[in-house]
């Protein structure tokens, strides 16, 4: 049941590359320069009318939902809040006809986001539910679903359901941005063919798995680390630090790497361990100086970036590991994957139940 994997969630990290193109099928249109939602009720009247956008979710899927904060603001110009769904349905959010609701649930039973996605529809917000279960409450008290093809996920810690809820928010992100003239055709064809590469880069970043695994094993030995990045960047590693945190029960934080000058590098001291993302070609340069702020601390980090900044980027850092080159706005597709990986070699390395953590359940049905 395993497929010869000695655990699902390793298995379910192999999945990914199938989950992104399942995920895509049929929502592309044949001569790739467009797509369609073809079953959605909201109309593109309505899609032209929308004056913001609230993403509501919880864990993995609120990460999602930070990413898809990013994907929606650069390609279809519209503000949206990301929030999570026990603190949106408690603060009187304000929410009306023309606010698209987009909830996030992998199982579709998450008591906090379901009670979420009622507030918004009694405030009459069209509710949108981009969700792995089709048959789940959520799916079905949603206006609309935008279904994750992910297949059944086992492991407790998500990943390829994370992941094709970022590959949703693409396609629906694209042709929001279609519909309101945010995009030209040729950007977005551009966009839908690196996202046709996906699945293939995917693959080699699976192929870093010996190099992620010596990591892990190093960083199995400390008790704290930290995470940091700018933009979709730092979205990413705060969902690299709740998995982390679930399975190998290392404490990690996840900062904006420009605000960890505003307290947080009290921390750092002689050897704690830093893992920097640094996929953003704009920022890099103001990541790499908080970067030397941590060196200059003591702190030892590790970047993920991309094989051409590798040489600039080993004058301040000791590690580097590369991924494929892509878009800047589709690089959480892969760099997560780097973390998801370092999760689960950590847990392995500590002898941890990685499938099963303790004090955690599947699915949250109660709040
Ligand atoms: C972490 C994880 C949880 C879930 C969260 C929401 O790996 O799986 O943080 O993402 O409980 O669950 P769903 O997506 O089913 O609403």
């Amino acid at each position: 049941e395993k497929g010869g994997f000695d655990h699902f969630m390793l298995k379910e990290i192999h999945e990914q590359p199938k989950a992104y193109r399942d995920t895509m099928l049929g929502r592309v249109n044949d001569d790739g320069k467009g797509v369609h939602f073809s079953d959605l009720k909201l109309t593109a009247e309505q899609i032209r009318n929308i004056r913001n956008v609230q993403i509501i979710a919880c864990g993995t899927a609120y990460h999602a939902g930070l990413v898809g904060r990013n994907i929606i603001e650069k390609l279809a110009h519209i503000p949206v809040e990301t929030d999570v769904a026990s603190e949106y349905r408690y603060r009187s959010p304000i929410v009306n006809k023309d606010t698209l609701v987009i909830v996030v649930s992998q199982s579709g039973e998450t008591a906090d986001t379901l009670a979420a996605l009622r507030e918004a529809q009694a405030n009459g917000a069209h509710v949108i539910a981009i969700t792995n279960v089709v048959g789940s409450s959520i799916a079905r008290d949603a206006d609309d679903v935008i279904a994750t093809l992910a297949g059944p996920e086992i492991a407790v810690a998500s990943t390829k359901a994370y992941t094709s809820q970022l590959i949703a928010f693409y396609l629906f992100g694209l042709y929001m941005a279609e519909i309101r003239g945010t995009q030209t055709t040729e950007e977005i064809t551009r966009t839908l063919a690196a996202m046709d590469s996906l699945p293939e880069q995917v693959e080699k970043v699976l192929e870093m798995a010996p190099e992620i695994k010596e990591y892990a094993e190093h960083i199995a030995q400390h008790k704290h680390l930290f995470f940091i990045g700018r933009g979709v960047d730092y979205a990413v590693v705060q969902e690299g630090s709740l998995k982390l945190k679930e399975i190998s029960y290392i404490h990690s934080e996840a900062y904006a790497a420009g605000e960890l000058k505003h307290g947080t590098l009290a921390l750092i001291e002689d050897g704690i361990p830093v893992i920097a993302l640094a996929t953003q070609e704009d920022v890099i340069e103001k990541t790499v100086s908080n970067i030397k702020e941590v060196k200059a601390r003591g702190g030892e980090v590790m970047v993920v970036s991309y094989e051409e900044n590798r040489e600039d980027l080993l004058k301040s850092v000791d590690t580097v590991m590369t991924i494929p080159r892509t878009l800047p706005i589709l690089s959480p597709a892969l760099s997560v994957v780097v973390l998801q990986l370092l999760a689960y070699y950590a847990s392995l390395a500590l002898e941890h139940d990685v499938d099963k953590p303790r004090n955690l359940a599947k699915s949250v049905t109660v709040e």
